[in-house]
């Protein structure tokens, strides 16, 4: 029996523009344990990026409204550095539009959070970089900048850059959204690679067929999830 690794219990999350509330997250619950890679299905606007923010200490749920327990420890009673190394240490996260920095080649944006204070260092990063980045098929591109890569190799550099930690969770925001359905086939091979190493992986996407890479998947539908 596996135990949960991650615990969204009742969130509730409403963003405040001028006078206008946008009720997003309205008592969203769910589980998950170690080791299981869940799809988080929904449309366009039913808050699953909200959630994987939330889940990766990106952004706080409502005050009092929810909480999000790691290992049984809650989020909200982190401090701010405590939830700094949650960041680095804990999960790893990959946006639908690869968030590269342009200035950067290939190998350092993919070691960039091993630089951060509670990262693995710069000697570790660069050596893990690199092998994550041939892993994936990179070795040839380590000093070009991400203008000069397709799609399909930017998001391999991001994939890297998650991993670089060794974070136990990846959070994947619609990551082959943006790819054709060759390349973001592989992708999807390398989240399943990485999964299968025995990473938990928490993948958001609109497309029932991504989804069904997943070993569960659940629905966000009127701010909350349900099993699909
Ligand atoms: N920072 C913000 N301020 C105000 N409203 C926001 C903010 N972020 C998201 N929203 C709103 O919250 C709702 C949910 O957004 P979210 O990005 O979580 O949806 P999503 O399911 O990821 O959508 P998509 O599939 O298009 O990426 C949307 O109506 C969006 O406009
Ligand atoms: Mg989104």
């Amino acid at each position: 029996m596996s135990s949960p690794i991650l615990e969204a219990r009742e969130l509730h999350k409403t963003y405040h523009l001028g006078q206008v509330d946008v009720p997003v997250l309205a008592g969203c619950s769910f589980t998950i344990n170690a080791g299981e890679f869940v799809a988080v299905l929904g449309s366009s606007g039913s808050g699953k990026s909200t959630l994987l923010h939330l889940l990766g200490g990106l952004d706080r749920p409502d005050p009092d409204s929810g909480d999000i327990l790691h290992n049984g420890e809650s989020l909200s009673t982190y401090t701010a550095s405590r939830l700094d190394r949650y960041r680095a240490e804990t999960v790893g996260f990959v946006f639908q539009f690869y968030h590269l920095l342009p200035e950067l080649n290939v190998m350092e944006n993919a070691m960039l959070p091993g630089l951060v204070p509670s990262g693995i260092g710069s000697q570790a990063a660069r050596v893990r970089a690199e092998l994550l980045l041939n892993q994936f098929g990179l070795a040839h591109r380590l000093e070009h900048r991400p203008r000069e890569l397709s799609g399909g190799e930017r998001q391999r550099t991001a994939i890297a850059r998650a991993l670089v930690n060794d974070p136990p969770i990846l959070l994947a925001d619609e990551p082959t959204g943006n790819l054709d359905e060759k390349t973001g086939g592989e992708i999807l091979d390398l989240l399943t690679a990485s999964h299968e190493q025995g990473r938990t992986i928490i993948m958001v996407t609109h497309d029932e067929t991504i989804a069904e890479r997943a070993d569960r998947c659940v629905r966000i539908s009127d701010g909350v999830l349900l099993p699909r």
